[in-house]
């Protein structure tokens, strides 16, 4: 039977610019090719990777009461997510993020949060009656909203994942209940810990110095082009990367979560369930966009193998 996945999160539309490089404080630089408006958010790429790798997901989140609101809700429904706990927000705007594009295929987004920001307690406690078997969370929604999701997944007795996406140093880590898997890139580790995970004792200090904060079971650290790291408290192990041209990297980290959750609720296994993740970020990052760029599972199964 399919696990079930709450993904309480953002949804945003994505403002994609092409660019060579990003311009320097009062330079003006010309776009490349063609702009879009493309449908994104860390909690909506999530949740939508998740239902491609074969668990049931209910998604809370909260959009504007405009037409990029609308057309969000209608592509979730088409991807067979559970809409039920969407919010149509009337005081606020459909979350947005600009997200520039270099050629190398690395992003700087500005995310504005919109409705995202009104995802409450009230939201999530009437989310959580889906049973889910885990919640998956990020920093791109409120505080409150992040510590609802962990208690309500302890509560209810689900697996609760963060990952560290829009990470901030003053976060109050310290309120969440046990985090059973905790997902930073290597920028997010260093915002929450002051270490980058640039070699092997320093994935290894970030991730004791993560573990001191707050109870987690598992770290497992988005290197990107050098794979991930996995730590359980007492072992770790490094994942080598999946070998793939470099198109896009935007919500790879995402479509890693999602991956790695589904996995993990399914075999049990942190270091299998982490290549998994590795193969499916991997793939994301061949291709451009953020749901766009979600993979599909036969098509993970087949780099796996
Ligand atoms: O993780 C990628 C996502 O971050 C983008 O889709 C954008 O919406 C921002 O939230």
């Amino acid at each position: 039977m399919a696990k079930r996945i709450l993904v309480v999160g953002s949804a945003n539309i994505d403002f994609v610019l092409n660019t060579p490089y990003i311009p320097a404080p009062g330079e003006t630089l010309i776009s490349q090719g063609n702009y879009v408006f493309t449908p994104g958010g860390k909690g909506a790429n999530t949740a939508v990777a998740a239902a491609a790798f074969g668990a049931d997901v209910s998604f809370c989140t909260r959009v504007g009461d405009d037409a990029y609101g609308d057309r969000l809700i209608s592509l979730f429904a088409e991807k067979g997510l559970d809409t039920r706990f969407i919010k149509v927000d009337r005081l606020e705007q459909t979350g947005l993020a600009v997200v520039m594009l270099e050629q190398n295929g690395k992003n700087r987004i500005l995310a504005f949060s919109g409705a995202n920001k009104r995802i409450n307690d009230s939201d999530v406690e009437a989310a959580i009656s889906c049973y889910p078997d885990a919640v998956i969370t990020q920093f791109e929604v409120q505080p409150e909203a992040v510590i609802a999701a962990a208690r309500t997944a302890a509560d209810e007795g689900a697996k609760f994942i963060l990952d560290a996406g829009a990470a901030t140093s003053d976060f109050p880590l310290s309120k969440l209940e046990q985090i059973e898997i905790l997902t930073p890139n290597e920028v997010e580790t260093e915002i929450l810990t002051g270490i980058r995970p640039n070699n092997l004792e320093n994935c290894l200090r970030a991730s004791i110095a993560l573990c001191n904060k707050v109870d987690i079971k598992y770290v497992v650290l988005k290197l990107g082009a050098r794979g991930c790291y996995v730590y359980d408290g007492k072992y770790s192990h490094l994942i080598s990367p999946c070998e793939v041209p470099v198109v896009d990297t935007t919500a790879a980290g995402d479509v890693f979560t999602a991956a790695l959750t589904t996995e993990f609720l399914r075999t049990g296994d942190i270091i299998d369930s982490a290549k998994f993740a590795n193969a499916a970020g991997g793939l994301a990052v061949s291709k451009k966009g953020a749901i766009t760029s979600i993979p599909t599972l036969e098509e993970v199964r087949n780099i796996c193998m």
